[in-house]
């Protein structure tokens, strides 16, 4: 079974450590949400997570494997895709360049479903990405993601800037990858509502520590709220 496990995270830049033990798991299927307010280390779990920052503590095991020292392409070839917060496209590529790039073969359909939920994405295939608004931008790195068909996606943030409608799509779309294909997900999101409609299972981070972690089912909104407020 494809899991992916962490256990005792530590890792930072230099001498500052941002992460301080952190753990979890997903399973396939599951959504594992990442709260916490700007600043608490998400992001940087996530790049850990996605092998692009060394751990200078603890352990990530996928499919019972250890994963450190596998640089983030192989991860990316064993099944883990990875959407950062940011420079989520290459803005002098087209839209459509952009979601073929990391693909050997150009299976027509790969895209089909996806972009008939997008429809303004379908029409802008032929325009450099460096023309779509943010919002649309992060539209296209998660149609991308989605279309990688990874077993294990990590996304930062997905639905900042896009629009509710499209949102809803997007929550849509996610949870449909898990209950038909078995797919698994980590969603660090500050949109509370966007993240208790996709996920199974959330962690909230506060300074590089875990400070609340269970299934959505068993926590209440304002617990995980609570959280959130400065
Ligand atoms: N490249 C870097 N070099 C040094 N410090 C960094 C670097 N990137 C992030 N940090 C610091 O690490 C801490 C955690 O940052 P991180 O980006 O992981 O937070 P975040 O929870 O994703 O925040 P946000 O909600 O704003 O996206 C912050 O104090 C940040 O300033
Ligand atoms: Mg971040």
């Amino acid at each position: 079974m494809k899991e992916l496990v962490f256990e005792n995270i530590v890792c930072g830049y230099g001498d500052t450590m941002v992460l301080r033990g952190v753990s979890g798991r997903v399973a396939p299927g599951r959504v594992l949400g990442v709260l916490g307010r700007n600043g608490v280390g998400k992001t940087t779990l996530l790049r850990a997570l996605a092998g692009f920052l060394p751990l200078a503590g603890g352990q990530v095991q996928w499919a019972g494997r250890d994963l450190r020292g596998v640089a983030p392409h192989r991860r990316l070839a064993q099944g883990i895709a990875y959407a950062p917060q940011e420079e989520v496209v290459f803005a002098e590529l087209s839209v459509q360049e952009n979601l073929w790039l990391h693909l050997p073969e150009r299976q027509g359909d790969r895209y089909a479903a996806l972009l008939a939920q997008f429809p303004r994405l379908a029409e802008r295939m032929g325009q450099r990405a460096g023309s779509l608004s943010g919002g649309e931008r992060k539209l296209l790195s998660f149609t991308r993601t989605l279309g990688l068909r990874a077993d294990l996606s990590l996304m930062d943030e997905p639905t900042e800037g896009v629009q509710p409608e499209n949102i809803e799509r997007m929550a849509a779309l996610l949870r449909q990858r898990c209950d038909e294909a078995g797919a698994a997900f980590i969603v660090v999101e500050q949109n509370l509502s966007f993240l208790m409609s996709v996920a199974d299972d959330v962690l909230v981070l506060d300074h590089g520590d875990c400070v609340l972690q269970g299934a959505v089912s068993t926590l209440a909104r304002e617990a995980l709220e609570a959280h959130l407020v400065v």
